[in-house]
């Protein structure tokens, strides 16, 4: 649980731990893409799913969902409440949380539950039923500039989510003032380093392992084509 490898998805980037620990101090961080109640103190609330436990079948099904949702991140909001009440992290928002304890090993707890809090509302938000096609022109223009199409992007994001080792995720971020695709290990976040997430997919094995098992790959996909919310990520594109 403690690797630390925030990986570019072609290129291992080993300069990681420092661009993390450096940015994570100092990172003021843009909460457009999270809803108000993110910049609440303790307690932290489990944010609303963004619709029916159903709404995304058949790509995932409510069971998915249900213990997704209702077990492992409630889990991870009503484990933080525990770990911050009276130490210093009780008055801080959820995301001053996350930069404040990143890259520190005696903080381990609190940064894991925090940051897996706020991936997973980030994660609700980067889907929608009838998702996938293609995204909104003004994203779309940005993707063809940084990626060379749309397919390379969505290539990259699939090639990113398959192959990270273990529990993580993969990202469309904007770095400076391009696109990348980056993956995760963990409850790690390309916001500690300065990268601003657009989307995200979860590839730890709670996500997808009710409804495809060994298939990682199929439940990739079926994100990317069917449910991957475009609107969203142009949202956080700016
Ligand atoms: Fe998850």
């Amino acid at each position: 649980m403690n690797e630390r490898n925030t990986s570019n998805s072609s290129t291992e980037m080993g300069r990681g731990d420092s661009r993390i620990a450096a940015a994570g101090a100092a990172a003021e961080l843009s909460t457009d893409s999270l809803s108000r109640p993110a910049q609440k103190t303790a307690p932290h609330m489990l944010a609303r799913l963004p619709y029916a436990e159903n709404a995304l079948e058949p790509a995932i099904t409510a069971r998915t969902i249900g213990f997704h949702y209702g077990k492992h991140h409630k889990g991870y909001v009503d484990n933080l409440n525990k770990l911050v009440a009276g130490t210093e992290y009780a008055d801080l928002p959820l995301e001053k949380i996350i930069t404040a304890t990143a890259g520190r090993a005696e903080r381990a707890a609190v940064f894991n539950n925090a940051a897996q809090a706020w991936n997973h509302t980030f994660y609700w938000k980067s889907m929608r039923p009838k998702g996938g096609g293609e995204p909104p022109a003004a994203l779309k223009q940005k993707i063809e500039a940084s990626f060379g199409g749309l397919d390379t992007c969505k290539k990259e994001l699939a090639n990113a989510a398959v192959s990270q080792f273990g529990s993580g995720w993969a990202w469309l971020v904007r770095d400076g003032d391009k696109l990348r695709v980056v993956k995760t290990a963990n409850a790690e976040v390309p916001l500690t380093s300065g990268m601003k997430p657009l989307l995200v997919i979860d590839v730890w094995e709670h996500a997808y392992y009710l409804d495809y098992q060994n298939r990682r790959a199929d439940y990739v996909n079926g994100v990317l084509d069917k449910l991957i919310n475009w609107e969203f990520a142009l949202q956080n594109a700016g």
